[in-house]
């Protein structure tokens, strides 16, 4: 007998194409809530700069709470070009700090159908790519540590805690292990600072943990070459909040648009968040021709991550791998004509049902 397992997901539109991205992720879970065991419950939970115009607050309490009591997050992207920066885009911040969402987790996956369209050529990645970057999420210079600005000097600080060098690196050895891969890599900037070698330290002391691994450090910037030099090979990732945050948007580009990558912010023992690595992007906001991709594949790393379910988390990969054969939203229509027949553009909303109806048939199976 089938038993159904009720979720309850907090579904954070957000700005700008946020509200568009979103509008298709919902349309797949709703296909996954209606053809498999899970009883997916959405419950609306505004965030960001439209809901602080209204009410002066970018994180309402009423969301949060109701955020803090679900099972997971789906969140679109929040910024508002007429607010200043920053107003809309603490709210993230606070989830951030307001859940302990200390991974960011984020997967780079170069789809067949789109090798046309990555920067690189095709001899640069023989075996495609694949590519997990941990990244630490709440310390380093970004945790506003003794941040000071006079007209001479301006000054952050960079501060690393054992504990959460401890968790995030424990985190990258257990990730890599269940995906089956063999090298984990550490970057870092050991040759340097003071708080690369304390990492590297750890990174090393853990390691002794998971034998059967291949661990291997790089500096940081030897690694932004080999991420392009040899991205076939590269499988887990481990690194710092800055160095993460700059490697991750580079990598994302590997695989055709930023409107394709999606990330988590994760809490391995609460409530985690998924959402696309872009922003509000007020340049096509309200265009509908969105990629809403990244949005999609947010879900499929919210079964992965939060609900242990890689069943469903594939169906999802391949129902955008198929659909994608056919049918483009513009960034990831290729530029060349010759490469232009037998696709279709779509706008985003039109992406949505073909990925959605894609997955239902899938289900059906
Ligand atoms: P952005 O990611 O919004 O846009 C960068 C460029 O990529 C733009 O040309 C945009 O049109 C394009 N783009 C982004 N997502 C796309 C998609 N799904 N399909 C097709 N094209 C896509 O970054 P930008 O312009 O720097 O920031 C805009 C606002 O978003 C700002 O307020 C910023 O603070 C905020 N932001 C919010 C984030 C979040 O909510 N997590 C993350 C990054 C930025
Ligand atoms: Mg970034």
């Amino acid at each position: 007998m089938n038993t159904t397992t009720t979720k309850q997901i907090a579904i954070a539109h957000g700005d700008g194409i946020g509200q568009e991205v979103i509008n298709e992720a919902v349309k797949v879970l709703t296909v996954i809530s209606e053809n498999s065991d899970y009883h997916l419950n959405l419950v609306e939970t505004p965030v960001g700069g439209e809901i602080y115009k209204k009410y002066g607050t970018n994180l309402p309490e009423k969301s949060f709470q109701t955020i803090k009591k679900s099972d997971a997050i789906l969140f679109g992207a929040i910024g508002l070009p007429d607010l200043p920066q920053g107003v809309a885009e603490s709210a993230i911040l606070k989830l951030r700090q307001g859940l302990e969402l200390f991974v960011n987790l984020r997967p780079v996956k170069l789809f067949k159908p789109l090798e046309d369209i990555c920067p690189l050529k095709p001899e640069f990645f023989p075996s495609g790519i694949d590519i997990s970057i941990i990244r630490e999420n709440t310390e380093s210079i970004y945790a506003q540590i003794g941040g000071t600005i006079n007209h001479e000097t301006a000054i952050n600080n960079m501060v690393y805690t054992r504990k959460a060098v401890e968790r995030i690196i424990e985190y990258a050895f257990q990730f890599a292990q269940r995906k089956n891969h063999q090298e984990i890599i550490s970057v870092d900037k050991a040759n340097v600072l003071s708080c690369s070698q304390f990492w590297r330290e750890i990174f090393t002391e853990k390691g002794k943990d998971f034998p059967n691994l291949k661990k291997t450090n790089f500096y940081v910037d030897a690694f932004c070459q080999w991420l392009i030099r040899s991205p076939s090979t590269i499988q887990t990732v481990v690194t710092e909040n800055m160095f993460g945050d700059i490697i991750s948007d580079e990598a994302a580009y590997l695989s055709g648009s930023l409107g394709m990558a999606a990330s988590g912010n994760i809490n391995p023992s609460g409530t985690s968040m998924y959402e696309p690595i872009h922003g509000s992007a007020p340049d096509i906001a309200g265009k509908n021709i969105a990629n809403p991709i990244g949005a999609i594949l947010s879900c499929k790393l919210m079964f992965e991550e939060s609900f242990q379910d890689s069943n469903i988390g594939s169906m999802i990969e391949t129902a955008v791998e198929t659909t994608i054969q056919k049918f483009r939203t513009i960034d990831i229509f290729p530029r060349k004509l010759e490469l232009q027949h037998n696709l279709k553009q779509v706008s985003c909303s039109e992406m949505g049902n073909l990925v959605a109806d894609t997955l239902k048939n899938i289900m059906k199976k």
